[in-house]
């Protein structure tokens, strides 16, 4: 049975025992408390509570769908033999048109007679102090064993496995049945009979206004694999195509990390969803960048090839965007390419990369987070997604207001906060502007003398503003005196490198740091010349900067004024 075949069975089924049938909801949730869809019954939540009514708005009260859904806690498990970020779920739902008693009948049916499956095992929710032991999904399934000759086993379990939702933090919820086969959970059978409230609390539904209801869920994935007896879901007819076509070079699970990406991608596009640093638009650009960082040295036509047999596998079920999903993934690509070796570059001068490090790679050159892990090898033993993100989030609250105004909200590729780029063009011109500022204070204080000190920068693609320490104007003669030496300087064109050590030994070195920092224990000290101690230039610096000083071009000093007692601001810009 092709997967075609079986959505059609499944709804058939349902259909011909009173469900209407529903379209799957956008993967783009409406429900706020999630980001995308995670369960078919995410659609329906008002549905059991009865704020919405199914009658009117079905004309019955039961429905069946087969449910677009997106998991990204299963992201890092891709690869293996049973995980994927997208997958479709059938599943029937009934908002107090039946309960236990139906519900289990059809599963059984389905499972044995349409499906001509046979049932392993099934678990029922084994009860705890506040929900007593479901006795009644219990007595069902010994029924239809007697009935007809059954010898699976009942098994009971806690909350972890036989009780489910809500989705969010509110919402219906209940006690499970699943049914297992060949040894693999392929059904989820929920009794929604409670509403957990936001003081968490589980009322009856009742009290909620509801109905006792149910929701059902059955990965198509898995049943695939089940129906067509074979190993692993990228052996079903959903993958086989796509598999074939990925060369050889590729290992067996990158191919599959591809296949899965790109298919989750192309459907998070078709749902509107556009890469960017957050929410959803996170979790394509993760996605992306992925598949990107795996085929950067074949052919370029591959992932479109892949949208296509995706196009030709899912259209007729689907909206699938094909050409918005290739036009978007090359975009992405030709962003990412610009700051992607850089990025590897800088990942390979880290001795050891932990959640800050990471960030700082992901914040500079937009590696993601699996593409650090994977290239870091033992480096980044102690890296942790939690934390990572933790970052990401603390990170973003800060940032939000500031950055999406000057960048109306497009995403960054560099963002220190000192400088911030957001194409490949911006990102060239603030490193040209980042050195130009080391090379500015090297040529002020050879003018000025040594109690110029700096006491802050701020960087965009247009110019760099420069804060010093200095009682009062410049003259015209040191105006350019200072753009002199910084020419000069320029013109030698010497190397841009940096050194890593401690910040004690950092100070001996003479490096020059901002009075109001605090920095870490470990320290870079980037440094303008051949080596540290015949260097023009030292300074403690987070980076990145350019390679070779005649990359910066002209420093031209545009404007000076004072900013407070006793400090001037000078701005540059790079021609
Ligand atoms: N909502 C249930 C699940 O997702 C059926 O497993």
């Amino acid at each position: 049975m092709k997967s075609r075949e079986i959505r059609q069975c499944f709804l058939d089924f349902f259909r011909e025992r009173g469900h209407a049938i529903v379209s799957s909801s956008s993967l783009v949730s409406g429900d706020p408390s999630v980001l995308l869809t995670t369960a078919g019954m995410q659609q329906f939540k008002r549905y059991y509570t009865r704020e919405l009514s199914a009658e009117s708005d079905f004309g019955l009260l039961n429905v069946a769908t087969v449910q677009k859904c997106f998991r990204t806690s299963d992201i890092d498990e891709v690869g293996d033999e049973t995980h994927n970020t997208f997958f479709e779920m059938l599943g029937n739902f009934s908002f107090g048109g039946y309960f236990k008693r139906e519900a289990i009948e059809y599963a059984y049916q389905f499972m044995t007679k349409e499906m001509n499956l046979r049932i392993d095992y099934v678990t029922c929710f084994e009860g705890d102090e506040n929900i007593s032991k479901d006795t009644e999904a219990e007595g069902i399934w010994k029924e239809i064993k007697e009935r007809e000759g059954e010898s699976f086993e009942i098994r009971f379990y806690g909350r972890e496995d036989n009780f489910w939702g809500p989705t969010g933090k509110t919402g219906p919820c209940g006690p499970t049945t699943e049914i297992y086969v060949k040894g693999v959970e392929i059904w989820n059978v929920v009794f929604n009979e409670f509403y957990k409230t936001e003081s968490s609390e589980y009322l009856p539904i009742e009290d909620k206004g509801g109905l006792k209801g149910i929701d059902t869920g059955m990965g198509l994935e898995r049943l695939l694999i089940m129906k067509q007896g074979v190993n692993n879901i990228f052996e079903t007819d959903l993958f086989k195509e796509m598999m074939s076509i990925l060369p050889s070079v590729l290992i067996l699970s990158q191919k599959r990390i591809i296949c899965d990406h790109i298919r989750g991608a192309v459907f998070l596009i078709s749902d509107g969803v556009r890469p960017s640093n957050k929410e959803t638009g996170y979790v394509l650009r993760r996605l992306l960048r992925r598949i990107i960082f795996y085929t950067r040295d074949l052919d370029k036509n591959l992932l479109n090839s892949l949208i296509d047999i995706i196009y030709n596998i899912y259209h007729d079920f689907y909206e699938i965007e094909v050409g918005k999903a290739k036009e978007i993934i090359t975009l992405e690509r030709e962003k990412f390419e610009q700051t992607l070796s850089l990025g590897i570059n800088e990942l390979n001068k880290l001795e050891v990369i932990d959640a800050k490090k990471a960030f700082y790679l992901y914040e500079s050159f937009g590696l993601p987070f699996e593409i650090i892990k994977e290239v870091s090898g033992n480096k980044a033993d102690g890296l942790v997604l939690e934390e990572f993100e933790k970052l990401f989030e603390e990170h973003r609250d800060k940032s939000r207001l500031g950055v999406e105004k000057k960048f109306g909200g497009h995403g960054l590729i560099l963002d220190t906060g000192e400088m911030k780029a957001g194409n490949q063009e911006e990102l060239a011109k603030v490193l040209r502007l980042h050195t130009a500022t080391h090379i500015l204070q090297y040529a002020l204080r050879k003018v000025l003398g040594n109690t110029v000190n700096q006491m802050g920068s701020d960087i965009t693609p247009a110019r760099a503003r420069f804060d010093f320490s200095f009682e009062r104007k410049l003259t015209d003669e040191e105006i350019i005196l200072v753009e002199k030496y910084a020419k000069e300087l320029i013109e030698k064109n010497l190397p841009v490198k940096y050194e890593k050590m401690k910040k004690s030994e950092a100070e001996k070195t003479g490096a020059l740091r901002l009075f109001s920092n605090k920095y870490p224990e470990e320290v870079k000290v980037y440094y303008i010349g051949d080596s540290i101690e015949t260097a023009y230039s030292k300074e403690f610096c987070g980076g990145p900067h350019v390679e070779q000083t005649s990359e910066i071009g002209k420093i031209i000093i545009k404007k000076q004024e004072a900013v407070g007692s006793g400090v001037r601001r000078i701005k540059i810009v790079v021609e």
